[in-house]
Formats: C-alpha cells, sequence, structure tokens
C-alpha cells in the first residue's frame, strides 16, 4: 500500500500539529531546568532574543523549504536548490535527527506516563522528601519498568502516525492541544494561590546577567531550536502538508508565540511551587519535575489532599500529552522520507522506525542505571543524545537551512514561497531576508566558535 498525496486539511490544522511539534517536555521539562540552571529572567530575554532572530526565521525557512517541494523533504531541498543532487542529501537529516532525538525523548516521555499513573493512583502522598529523591531514583535506574514505558509511548506514537497525516496526526493535535492549554491555564491560576508565588515571579521576572556566560547563551540558543524543533526539517516535513493558502509567516509566528507562552507559564507553574516549600533550589536540574514537584504539591497542598490528588494528576497528564504531541512529529520526520520517497507503506515504515528507536532508546533509558558509567567526553549515553540534538544538529541545520534559503535559493522563488505568489503582503520579508543571510549564520558561527574556544 502507497501513500496518497497528504495535506492538512485546514489552515487550523497546520498551525495546532506545528505547535503540537514545539510544545513538549522542551517547555515544560526542559525549559524550567535550563532556566533554573541558568539564572532566571536573565536566560529567558536571552532565549526570547535567539526565538526571534534564529527560531522564527528558521521555521518560516523549513515551512517555505517543505511547501515548495509538497512531496518530501528530499524533493525540496532539490527541487529549489535548481537540482542540485547534494542538496538533496539534506533529506536525510530529518530521518537521523528524528530518530535520535526520539529515541531519547521517548525515554522522558515514559517517565511522565509512570508519573501520570502514580498520581492517579494517588501514590505521591504521604511521603518523605528523600522518598521522592529515593522513588525517582529506583524507578530510572531500574532495567524493565522504563524500558517498558517507553516501548509504550513509541507504540501510542507509531500507532498515530500510522492512522496518517489528517485522520491521526492532525486530529491528535485538535483534540491534544486545547485540552493542554486548559491544564495549563488551570495550573497557572492554582500556582498563584501558592506561598511562593512572590519569590517565583521575581526569579522569572527579574534578569541576574552575572549567571550569564557563553555556554548559558549556547544552551538558551539551543533551548530555541528545542523548543521550536527546529533545525532538524522536521518543519520541512510538515511544510510539505500545507496547502497553497497559508500564510507561512504569519503561522511561524502564532505557533513561536504559543509555544513562547507555554514555557514562561510552565515556569509560572513550577517556580511559585518550588520556592513555596524551604530549602528547595530552583536549579535542581531535570530532575525538578520527577522530584522536586511531586513532594511541592503535596507539602503545599497538605491540608486539601483533594487538591494535591488534582493538581499532580493535571501536571503529569499535561506532560504525557505535551510530550506526545512533539514524538508524533518527531516519528512523521523520519518516516515521510521512507513512506514518499521509497513507497513505504505508513505503518511498516513507523514500525520500522520505532524499531530503532526502541534499541537506542533503550541504551538512553539504561544510562540512568546499569550503563550509568559507560560515557562519551564526559556525558552519559542519554546526555550525549541531548548534545548531540539541541547543541549540534539543531545549531548546524540551522546554519544550513539559513545559508540554503539566503544564498542558494532564487530570491524570486522564496519571495513567492512567502507571499503566496504575490497575493499576500509580507511586511516583514525584508527583515527575515536580513536575518536570514547575514544575522543568524553569524550569530549561530559566533556562538560555535566561542564555545569551542576558537573566539
Ligand atoms: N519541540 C519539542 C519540545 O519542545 C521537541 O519538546
Amino acid at each position: 500500500m502507497t501513500e496518497e498525496k497528504s495535506t492538512f486539511g485546514s489552515r487550523l490544522g497546520v498551525i495546532l500539529a506545528a505547535a503540537g511539534s514545539a510544545v513538549g517536555l522542551g517547555n515544560v521539562w526542559r525549559f524550567p531546568t535550563e532556566v533554573g540552571q541558568g539564572g532566571g529572567a536573565a536566560f529567558i530575554l536571552i532565549y526570547i532574543f535567539f526565538m526571534l532572530v534564529l527560531g522564527v526565521p528558521v521555521m518560516i525557512s523549513e515551512l517555505a523549504i517543505g511547501r515548495h517541494g509538497q512531496k518530501n523533504v528530499s524533493h525540496s531541498f532539490f527541487t529549489m536548490s535548481g537540482n542540485s543532487r547534494p542538496w538533496a542529501y539534506m533529506g536525510w537529516y530529518p530521518v537521523i535527527a528524528g530518530i535520535l532525538v526520539l529515541s531519547y525523548y521517548a525515554v522522558v516521555a515514559g517517565w511522565t506516563l509512570e508519573y501520570a499513573y502514580q498520581a492517579a493512583i494517588n501514590g505521591f502522598a504521604g511521603k518523605s522528601a528523600q522518598q521522592y529523591a529515593a522513588d525517582f531514583g529506583a524507578f530510572s535506574s531500574d532495567v524493565f519498568s522504563p524500558i517498558l514505558y517507553l516501548a509504550f509511548i513509541l507504540v501510542l506514537t507509531a500507532v498515530i502516525v500510522a492512522m496518517g497525516v489528517q485522520k491521526g496526526i492532525e486530529r491528535a493535535a485538535k483534540v491534544m492541544m486545547p485540552v493542554l492549554f486548559l491544564c495549563i491555564a488551570v495550573l497557572v491560576v492554582c500556582s498563584f494561590s501558592l506561598p511562593g508565588v512572590e519569590r517565583g515571579l521575581t526569579f522569572l521576572l527579574k534578569p541576574d546577567f552575572s549567571k550569564v556566560d557563553s555556554s548559558t547563551v549556547l544552551s538558551a540558543m539551543g533551548q530555541a531550536f528545542f523548543s521550536l524543533s527546529v533545525g532538524i526539517c522536521c518543519l520541512c516535513t510538515y511544510g510539505c502538508y500545507a496547502r497553497k493558502d497559508v500564510n507561512l509567516m504569519k503561522d511561524s509566528i502564532h505557533v513561536a508565540s504559543i509555544d513562547t507562552l507555554v514555557a514562561v507559564m510552565s515556569g509560572l507553574i513550577i517556580f511559585p511551587a518550588v520556592y513555596s516549600i524551604d530549602g528547595l533550589e530552583p536549579n535542581a536540574g531535570p530532575s525538578l519535575v520527577f522530584i522536586t514537584l511531586p513532594n511541592v504539591f503535596q507539602q503545599v497542598f497538605a491540608d486539601m489532599p483533594v487538591l494535591a490528588y488534582g493538581f499532580s494528576l493535571l501536571f503529569y497528564i499535561l506532560l504525557v500529552m505535551a510530550a506526545l504531541t512533539s514524538s508524533i512529529s518527531m516519528l512523521e520526520m523520519s518516516a515521510s522520507i521512507f513512506i514518499r520517497k521509497f513507497n513505504m507503506s505508513r505503518p511498516l515504515a513507523c514500525g520500522m522506525i520505532v524499531l530503532v528507536c526502541m534499541v537506542l532508546g533503550t541504551a538512553c533509558s539504561l544510562s540512568f542505571g546499569v550503563w550509568q558509567d559507560i560515557t562519551v567526553c564526559g556525558l552519559g549515553i542519554f546526555d550525549l543524545f541531548d548534545f548531540a540534538v539541541a547543541k549540534l544538529l539543531m545549531p548546524i541545520g540551522a546554519f544550513l537551512i539559513c545559508g540554503f534559503v539566503a544564498w542558494r535559493v532564487e530570491e524570486k522563488t522564496l519571495r513567492n514561497e512567502l507571499t503566496n505568489n504575490g497575493t499576500i503582503p509580507q511586511p516583514f520579508y525584508p527583515i527575515y531576508r536580513l536575518i536570514v543571510k547575514y544575522v543568524a549564520p553569524i550569530c549561530i558561527l559566533t556562538i560555535f566558535l566561542r564555545e569551542l574556544g576558537v573566539m
């Protein structure tokens, strides 16, 4: 069975699917971790700068490349470059990146599932602070349970993606995204009633630039790319499914705004909660949402167990959905190449890829336990995947994409794609062009060279 040409059924479908790809663990788990370790508001300001100067222009470029070719990423690069073979190899970028991201992302997504389950059976009640840390340590370092959850997430993702672009991806985004916003809004409102709200807000809103160094800047850049899922041609894939009447520049700004809003709202949920307990620090790292928060929910609502239960359950359901909408896009970006380039059936392509992710994900999962001593350049397997994706593949991909649209593609072709053949005005087009031509490549290169110690 081969795939018919697929498109999103509506304009909203594109926005929600792209927002679904963007909004994920990156916003609710990775962003607060990076903000906590990067000094709060100072990190957020640098992050927003990168969103505007790098994230949005790269997103616009990816969507334009995808929609121009319509078929698949490889075909898009090929036709837009004036039939250049080497550029067609960019089609493999989303395959490799998608598999690498999904492999370690699905491990954390699996953890969120276990925590949603624990919340549902009221498993957080009546524990001491040490017990939360011990429980998380025991669970994440276990050989079997995290791997079972990993398999569950991968199979669920594969089933949704195998259902197709409109029936699977678009429908899932249309259901999950509104529920996700609702959960976040409810949690923010609850968070504002916590005793630590003032200190949490100060941390999030008052910049302390003394904490900023070159690695903070690289982290903020990596976070901007990771959060928008740009630089790995994920959005080129969704661009292939966008209808010709979609305003790509406007919709990219919508998606980036939704993504940033969700990230900041996650901060508004987490930091007031962390500051509500004496002795807890915002820089607790990746364990923040798995060790710190269950404890916070129980302690803050010690007199109201129903609220402790509701708050925890809602939060972890939110995490599961955020993780799923993003894993869907990661699988789709790899699978679409096999489906469209090699005429493979959707279920076969999805099955094959999740099998590879299962093997790599198992290695990532074991790196928290029995394989924790295996390191490369000082990084464990899981951290190595995260580093390779957010700090290498995404910036390098973004650099190539900017270089491609600015220097390789004919200016008229790009302008026609973004103005829908001159039918819609694009007042920001000259600024976008300036950014992809000079600002973004110079920015990425400078940060890279500084990090390598060359500058
Ligand atoms: N953009 C996805 C996230 O933020 C990968 O989780």
